[in-house]
């Protein structure tokens, strides 16, 4: 699925940055292949198209001023639905132009983060259920960009046989390469997921787990938010522990992806620090990382395609492609594929 010639894609809300990233002036962000600028506005944070109705220069080169965008080249002022407010080359009191404009698109600031939908929502931004208890501290892990499909990432996200393997030099455990199965229950949104999974619980790891056992157990409540957010919902039965992750992961376009992790934590600082949470999942994001960028970003979403071997237990997986190609479906689209033999 290329996922820029999906326009139903167009209408789910993504998160594209932190909302301090606003602080310093206009931000340029690539949402489905769109270039928008997003800039803080006297109510909240706004998406615009980053391209001057004038001569065409991104608004992204230009600065804020009175929660209005202003182009660097000319000085044309835009208000936050996208109208031309101020052409500082007219003479006193001449209008400003019928049509001179350029398109808005929804926008809100939900979690830290500026969440844009390109076209008509068809539902709002997930609910992080733990963001507004105050059991939980949140934690901005962190926010990159892969060269890879949000697919990829959605379906590697609920993938038990990737543990094993990719994480062996860590949580993974080699020796048990079989795959913990799920419980899965579709929902309106996506699905609910849960499973049990015995990982290996190293010395570097003990804080993180709240246990000192050689191996312990996640028992995981997961998520996935159609079509590209998802819940990691783990708890460590020995300690209770809870060990929350959301991820978006936006397609910039066809091949990339801006990925967001939050992390939610029931214990304190002092049980376990910030610094020590992302120094622990660091090198396990880049094993995820680099395995997630050594495939074909054209995840086939159309399991009849022979394109890629799917495993029956990969209930997740099939599932998750069953919904998506009912979507394109319901949409009136067909699945979009890279050119055969076109380049990675
Ligand atoms: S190109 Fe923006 S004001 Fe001229
Ligand atoms: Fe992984």
């Amino acid at each position: 699925m290329l996922v820029t010639q999906q326009p139903v894609l167009r209408r789910f809300w993504y998160a594209l940055a932190p909302v301090t990233a606003l602080a310093d002036g206009p931000h340029p962000f690539t949402l489905l292949g769109e270039r928008l600028v997003l800039f803080m506005g006297n109510q909240g944070p706004v998406a615009l198209a980053d391209r001057c109705c004038h001569r065409t220069a991104q608004l992204s080169k230009g600065w804020v001023e009175d929660g209005q965008i202003v182009c660097g080249y000319h000085g044309w002022r835009y208000d936050k639905s996208g109208a031309c407010v101020c052409i500082p080359q007219l003479a006193d009191n001449a209008p400003i132009p019928n049509g001179a404009r350029v398109p808005a698109y929804r926008c809100e600031e939900k979690y830290g983060y500026v969440w844009v939908c390109l076209g008509e929502p068809l539902q709002g931004i997930p609910d992080f259920e733990e963001d507004s208890s105050p059991a939980y501290r949140r934690i901005f892990q962190f926010y990159e960009r892969w060269n890879t499909s949000p697919l990829r990432f959605m379906e590697n996200s609920f993938d038990n046989s990737h543990f094993s393997f990719v994480h062996k030099a860590n949580f993974g455990m080699l020796n048990q390469p079989q795959p913990s199965s799920y419980q899965l229950q579709q929902t309106e949104w996506g699905f609910e997921a849960e499973t049990v999974v015995p990982i290996n619980n190293p010395p570097a790891g003990h804080r993180i787990t709240g246990t000192d056992t050689p191996t312990t157990t996640r028992h995981l409540f997961n998520r996935w938010y159609l079509p590209f957010v998802r819940r990691f919902g783990c708890t460590y039965p020995d300690s209770g522990v809870h060990h929350i992750i959301y991820n978006c992961a936006t397609p910039i376009d066809d091949k990339h992806i801006q990925l967001v992790q939050w992390l939610y934590r029931n214990d304190s600082e002092a049980a376990c620090s910030t610094e020590e949470l992302i120094a622990w999942d660091a090198p396990i994001t880049r094993e995820d990382q680099d395995i997630l960028e050594a495939t074909d970003y054209d995840a086939c979403v159309d399991t009849r395609r022979r394109v890629e071997f799917h495993m029956v237990s990969d209930k997740p997986g099939l599932i998750m492609r069953k919904m998506l190609f009912e979507l394109l479906q319901a949409h009136g689209e067909e699945e979009q594929f890279r050119p055969a033999g076109a380049a990675l």
